[in-house]
């Protein structure tokens, strides 16, 4: 067997609000480029377009970042010339329907949502958010989280409920592959401060 190879960079971060999850995105845009790829993993609900809408703003895109649920996939132009790819897999039967959009990871930032799994050989290199509710302050067990209020999509129930519970995220960021090696990534103790 080969040596183990050296653990991913990995940080996790406790999110109050949706603003501050915003706030997350756009200074991990600060980090991205084109050929990036990132794969949000969390429950209905947990924040992932939240987090894609602050790395839009970071990078300055056109149009609104909203849930892409019926399209699969959104590429909003942005200034900088590398745009925003945004993928929801929710209704993605596997891999090969991922490939079939035919997507530009190496001219675009690629921003995956519910594609944990999907992915495999896609890139060598990503960065895997995952981001989960955890119950009361600064974090608890994972066997402690909300159970999912419904199993449709956010944009599918068009419920406002949870639009105005403002409550704690917490998100873990792991870096994979040589494109991350050495970065460090955004994730400090003053997340969430403005
Ligand atoms: N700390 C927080 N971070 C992010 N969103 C939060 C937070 N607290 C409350 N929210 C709310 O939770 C909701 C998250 O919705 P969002 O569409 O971003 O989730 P999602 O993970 O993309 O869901 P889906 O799986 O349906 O696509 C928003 O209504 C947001 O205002
Ligand atoms: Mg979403």
């Amino acid at each position: 067997m080969t040596e183990a190879a050296p653990p991913a960079p990995s940080a996790t971060v406790v999110v109050p609000d949706s603003e501050a999850m915003e706030q997350l995105g756009r200074r991990l845009a600060g980090l991205l480029g084109a050929g990036d790829l990132l794969v949000l993993t969390g429950p209905l609900g947990a924040g992932k377009t939240t987090l894609t809408r602050g790395i839009g703003a970071g990078l300055h895109v056109r149009g609104q970042v909203a849930s892409p649920t019926f399209v699969l996939a959104r590429t909003h132009p942005s200034e900088s010339g590398v745009p925003l790819v945004h993928v929801d897999a929710y209704r993605l039967g596997g891999a090969g329907e991922l490939d079939d959009l035919d997507l530009d990871f190496d001219g675009s930032v690629v921003v995956v949502e519910w594609g944990a799994g999907l992915l495999d050989g896609v890139a060598d290199s990503w960065l895997d958010v995952v981001i989960d509710r955890p119950r009361g302050a600064g974090g608890a067990d994972p066997a402690d989280e909300a159970p999912a209020v419904d199993e449709a999509p956010a944009a599918d129930r068009g419920d406002d409920l949870l639009d105005a519970l403002d409550e704690p995220r917490r998100v873990t960021l792991t870096a994979h592959g040589p494109r991350w090696a050495g970065v460090e990534l955004p994730l400090g103790p003053s997340s969430g401060a403005s």
